[in-house]
């Protein structure tokens, strides 16, 4: 299957990945997608923050965590202490991908989750990102960038918050995802992650002597 390599610059930094990624056709969720949401941040982050893929306001805005799982991370960072410039913040897939539908509120686009396909064609796109930043810690959020840097069989309900090699970094962690925080129906499960989630952010940033 293509991948995303194909479209690889020949001189690879951050701005001309960016440049490149606009031009990306290894699948098919550039062709109803507005642009792509390459990451964002500066390539001395000491922290890459991983997410899934843009979803209906980064596609709009073409900037990665915008939206209301964005505020969410946001308000998080502040409270770990971490301020979002210091971070390099991306996701696995580049494109965003949606289903329309009709619903009282008008015509919305429903986030789908990208098939192992997809983030198969587009990680090449993340590790040439983690390749350039060389982050001390990764930070994976959800289930689908953690098992794309910690293997399919990850389950982040189980090893949320350890701190594991990888080949990309000595310290990588696995979290909640925002947007995970912010479905969970149970108010006191919900209040519980979010705090998790804060000390996740913590820990990783600030290694135990
Ligand atoms: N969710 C993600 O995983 N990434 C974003 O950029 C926004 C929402
Ligand atoms: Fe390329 Fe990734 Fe976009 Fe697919 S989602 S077209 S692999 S950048």
């Amino acid at each position: 299957a293509e991948t995303a390599t194909h479209y690889m610059p020949e001189r690879i930094d951050l701005e001309s990945l960016r440049t490149a990624v606009g031009g990306c056709r290894a699948c098919d969720l550039h062709r109803h997608a507005t642009q792509p949401v390459f990451g964002e941040g500066s390539r001395d982050a000491r922290i890459v923050l991983v997410g899934e893929q843009p979803g209906d306001r980064e596609d709009l805005e073409g900037r990665p965590f915008v939206g209301s799982a964005g505020k969410l991370l946001d308000d998080a960072l502040k409270r770990a202490g971490i301020r979002r410039n210091d971070v390099y913040l991306t996701n696995v897939v580049k494109h965003f991908k949606f289903t329309e539908a009709t619903t009282s509120r008008g015509k919305r686009r429903l986030h789908q989750k990208p098939n192992a396909r997809e983030v198969y064609a587009c990680r090449p796109w993340l590790e040439a990102e983690l390749a350039l930043v060389q982050p001390v810690a990764i930070l994976c959020l959800g289930a689908t960038s953690s098992q794309a840097l910690f293997g399919r069989d990850f389950q982040v309900s189980k090893h949320r918050g350890e701190i594991r090699a990888t080949d990309w970094c000595e310290r990588t962690m696995a979290t909640w995802h925002p947007a995970a925080i912010l479905r969970m129906p149970d108010d006191a499960r919900k209040a519980q992650m979010h705090q998790q989630l804060i000390d996740d952010l913590r820990r990783i940033n600030h290694p135990p002597p």
